[in-house]
């Protein structure tokens, strides 16, 4: 495993050791407009390493995740001497860890880079698994490269000051990752109330939550196959996403997964017999946590087209979903009929009230 994962509270002990070891002068952090006033100030005055590290800010905002923010960030790299044995330290949510790690993994053919992820979607997600990149040309991700984090540091002591809507969007990728481990898992997060998770236990839940994606990205990291499992929720989901962006009404990604969970389920049922007790509990979760969707048969069309262009799909003709038999049991790569998903999205429907 090159990535060292790196599960702690005290998070400014664990970068002083980072940045003191070996020679990786002189030491960068990005940071977003929000990170850098809300998490940095604490950080650097309980870190002197890194209060020495020279700052790039970046726009927050996943608007921001583009080629004009990625070349100010290689140029302040370029005007301020960073070299081949610099350290490059990315704190912030998703949109930071990607940008900065492909602006380290480019600038002079790769400079080191840790993660420091500040969000829980950054946490579970992004910040891990070695994809890096940018927005272009109006498509998501469209420019980028697989690279792995020297080390992640992953801590819950950045989420005192995320907005609820946040934790809430990251802890449907937790829900994802314990529906692809086991039952257990997955009682243990949809008994909770997201709000009041400690920091301790939240700390645990990351432990147990980034392993199940580590684990799959060891196995398969540029996704020739396993690594589509973290696609459960996704085909379906980023249709909602689609749609509700599309409508003027965005949603958070998390919030989208949620749903396209509950599409997944019901597939998962009908394809692979997965048992309705579990769709019936996970969709009362969903419906208690979550805001509801606002679409009706009327929009089936829009999302099938969606789910026909998304990027996981082998061939447009042919909507593929990861569905699973049982949690745990996972089935990547189902193909699945426009007259299966019109059902699913009834089903749906009468599910969640809507
Ligand atoms: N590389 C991957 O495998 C992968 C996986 C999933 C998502 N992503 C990417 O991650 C991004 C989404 O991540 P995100 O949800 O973290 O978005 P984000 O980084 O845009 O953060 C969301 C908002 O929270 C703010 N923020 C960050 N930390 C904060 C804190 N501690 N307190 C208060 N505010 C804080 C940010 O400034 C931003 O306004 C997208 O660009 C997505 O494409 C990448
Ligand atoms: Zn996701």
């Amino acid at each position: 495993m090159s990535q060292q994962l790196i599960f702690t509270n005290d998070v400014a002990l664990q970068l002083d050791y980072l940045i003191t070891q070996g020679d990786k002068k002189p030491t960068f952090v990005i940071a977003d407009t929000n990170t850098a006033a809300l998490v940095l100030p604490s950080l650097t005055s309980e870190c002197k390493s890194l209060s020495d590290a020279r700052l790039i800010t970046i726009n927050a905002g996943d608007t921001n995740k583009t080629l004009d923010s990625l070349a100010q960030v290689w140029k302040e790299l370029s005007d301020n001497g960073a070299t081949r044995s610099s350290l490059i330290i990315n704190i912030g949510g998703g949109m930071v860890t990607d940008l900065g790690a492909f602006a380290a993994s480019t600038f002079k053919r790769g400079v080191r880079f840790i993660n420091v992820p500040t969000t829980l979607l950054g946490a579970v997600d992004a910040s891990v698994g070695g994809k890096t990149g940018i927005n272009f040309n109006g498509l998501k991700n469209e420019i980028g490269v697989f690279r792995e984090a020297e080390s992640v540091i992953i801590s819950s002591c950045f989420f005192g000051t995320l907005p609820l809507d946040e934790l809430k969007s990251g802890y449907a990728e937790m829900l994802k990752h314990g529906f692809l481990t086991s039952a257990t898992e997955v009682n243990s997060l949809i008994e909770r109330n997201i709000a009041e998770i400690g920091s301790e236990l939240m700390l645990q839940l990351l432990e147990r939550s980034v392993k199940v994606k580590q684990d799959i990205v060891e196995i398969d990291p540029t996704e020739k196959g396993l690594r589509r499992a973290l696609n459960l929720g996704h085909t379906a989901g980023h249709a909602f996403e689609s749609n509700a962006m599309a409508s003027g009404q965005p949603i958070p990604h998390g919030f989208a997964v949620a749903h396209g969970l509950i599409i997944a389920l019901i597939l998962s049922h009908m394809r692979l017999g997965f048992e309705t007790s579990w769709l019936y509990k996970t969709a009362h979760w969903v419906e208690t946590n979550y805001p509801k969707l606002h679409f009706t048969c009327d929009d089936y069309p829009t999302l099938l087209d969606y789910m026909a262009h998304d990027k996981k799909n082998k061939r447009p003709d042919q909507i593929s979903f990861t569905l699973l038999s049982a949690p745990g049991e996972i089935h990547c790569g189902q193909i699945v009929g426009h007259n299966d998903i019109t059902a699913a999205l009834d089903i749906y429907r009468d599910l969640m009230h809507i």
